[in-house]
């Protein structure tokens, strides 16, 4: 299997490319997500792609970082926030494990499809709580194949073995739900948007 940074980086143009599949769910997350979000936020979005949801916050917090472990995406990332002139957003090359991340410093982070590409969930999700200030907030929205026919799952796991897709984990709603309250989260809202991506909002006990 190829690794996720290599795969991310040759799929960076197509993926900035192509539409939002779900434009209706896309902004009752981006309306949902508002409402937690302060002016005097700052925020961090792990995984952050080209940048486009980042771009579309910024204007609701103080600072935004995004950081992506491919260069692609941050570059063209970096490209959208000069042409959009936005200037609390900053894009980052790296993983939420980077060391220039310091522990305690964020309000609030951000995952978008994001979780159920990180073979390390776990891991990560312990990571994203020490990065968030006491009382914080993590919001998640991530893809659950568990949801969909068992054939989704069967043609993932090919189209990886020969490098159309990368990793993957095959999750349902329940196990987002309990990975995230198993590292010291208390789950505060969730949603459905669209059906399988599952949507949380969870804070930092
Ligand atoms: C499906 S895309 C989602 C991008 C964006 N969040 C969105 O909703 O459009 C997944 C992104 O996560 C990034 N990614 C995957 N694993 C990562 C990791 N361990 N650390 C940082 N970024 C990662 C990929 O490079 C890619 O840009």
């Amino acid at each position: 299997m190829r690794s996720s940074e290599d795969f991310w980086d040759s799929n960076a143009k197509k993926y900035a490319k192509s539409p939002i599949k779900n434009m209706a769910a896309y902004e009752k997350t981006l309306e949902r997500v508002r409402t937690y979000l302060s002016e005097s936020d700052n925020v961090l979005e792990v995984g952050c792609g080209t940048g486009s949801t980042a771009l579309l916050l910024a204007g609701n917090v103080k600072q935004i970082t995004g950081v992506d472990i491919s260069s692609n995406m941050v570059g063209i990332a970096k490209g959208k926030a000069r042409d959009q002139q936005v200037d609390n957003v900053s894009f980052v090359h790296g993983t939420v494990f980077d060391g220039t991340l310091q522990a305690g410093s964020f309000d609030v982070v951000m995952a978008f499809s994001f979780l159920h590409l990180q073979e390390d969930m776990q891991g990560t999700i312990r990571r994203i709580r020490e990065l968030l200030k006491p009382g914080g907030l993590f919001i998640s929205k991530t893809v659950c194949l568990r949801e969909k026919t068992r054939l989704l799952g069967v043609l993932i796991y090919l189209m990886q073995k020969v490098g159309y897709a990368p990793f993957v984990e095959t999750l349902s709603y329940a196990d987002i739900d309990d990975a995230i309250a198993k590292q010291g989260f208390e789950i505060i809202e969730t949603g459905i948007y669209p059906p399988p991506a599952r949507f949380v909002v969870a804070k930092k006990t």
